[in-house]
């Protein structure tokens, strides 16, 4: 009977790394990144975890070994497309659910971010991998998005990116990237070669984190615990509506303005 059970258990564990859902995440050595792969690999998901370091992090080496099997690292500076281009010939072949697109930057918060000293450069950055880096994911791993069962491309926003809530000034280039990010996000969900395949692009923000993101205000502003957060933003994911309209939904299902 043991010996059964015992056959049953591995058959049931290569049947769901065989025959489940994928997840890639980016920026995935820490904060919200590295929640998404904990939670993702907790559900039983293949999950492909990218981080920018010249050696493996810490963090992502002690929970790949606390989810034998699930979870496969690889390194993803969103920045460096033809990096982005050769993980993705790396994956060739490999169907991809869901592609959670989780990097980001502030852009040094909001003592830098001051009209009358900005730092061009710096807001150069911020939008290189706050936006053209997951409009690079987005477009050179679509074909392994469209090859799975779920399709589904998400990227991390926050509400400081939505236009019609701005009530002081300050956040200059973070507020602008996020922005940015909803709108060629939108403007890719519209794209035939996403439409006409059923690709879902999504849009979701977990709200202000305590993470290391955070660090200038924490003690100052409440933050939510990463796991409540990421937790909230997995059932969006889940609930998100499929009709083409990519809405912002912070982690509680609340809608951002644009
Ligand atoms: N925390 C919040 O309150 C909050 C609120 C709203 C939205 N968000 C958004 O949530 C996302 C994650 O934020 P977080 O709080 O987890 O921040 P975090 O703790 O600072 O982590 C950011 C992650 O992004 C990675 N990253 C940065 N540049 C990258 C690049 N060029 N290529 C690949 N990875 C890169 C970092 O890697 P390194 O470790 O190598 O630097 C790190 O893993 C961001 O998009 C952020 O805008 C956060």
């Amino acid at each position: 009977m043991r010996c059964v059970l015992v056959s049953l258990s591995i058959l049931l564990s290569f049947a769901s790394s065989a025959f489940g859902e994928t997840v890639l995440v980016t920026g995935a050595n820490r904060g919200i990144g590295l929640e998404f792969v904990r939670q993702y690999a907790e559900k039983g998901w293949d999950v492909i975890a990218t981080h920018r370091r010249q050696t493996v992090p810490e963090s992502l080496a002690t929970l790949k070994s606390e989810y034998p099997g699930l979870i496969r690292v690889e390194t993803m500076d969103v920045t460096d497309h033809a990096g982005v281009d050769t993980l993705a010939a790396k994956l060739e072949g490999t169907a991809i659910d869901l592609v959670v697109n989780n990097a980001g930057i502030s852009g040094g918060g909001t003592a830098t971010q001051q009209f009358g000293r900005l730092d061009y450069s710096t807001f150069q950055d911020v939008m290189d991998i706050n936006v053209a880096g997951p409009l690079k994911v987005a477009e050179s791993f679509l074909e392994h998005v469209a090859a799975s069962d779920q399709k589904m491309i998400f990227t991390v926003t926050s509400s400081q990116g939505s236009i019609g809530s701005v009530n002081w000034p300050g956040l200059f280039y973070y507020r602008s990237s996020k922005s940015a990010v909803n709108m060629v996000m939108r403007n890719v969900a519209t794209h035939p070669k996403v439409t006409e395949r059923g690709i879902l692009f999504g849009l979701i923000a977990p709200g202000a984190t305590d993470t290391d993101f955070m660090t200038e205000v924490r003690g100052r502003i409440p933050l939510g615990d990463p796991k409540e957060r990421v937790a909230g933003m997995i059932k969006q994911i889940e609930n998100y509506p499929r009709d083409g309209s990519t809405p912002s939904f912070e982690w509680n299902g609340e809608e951002i303005p644009w």
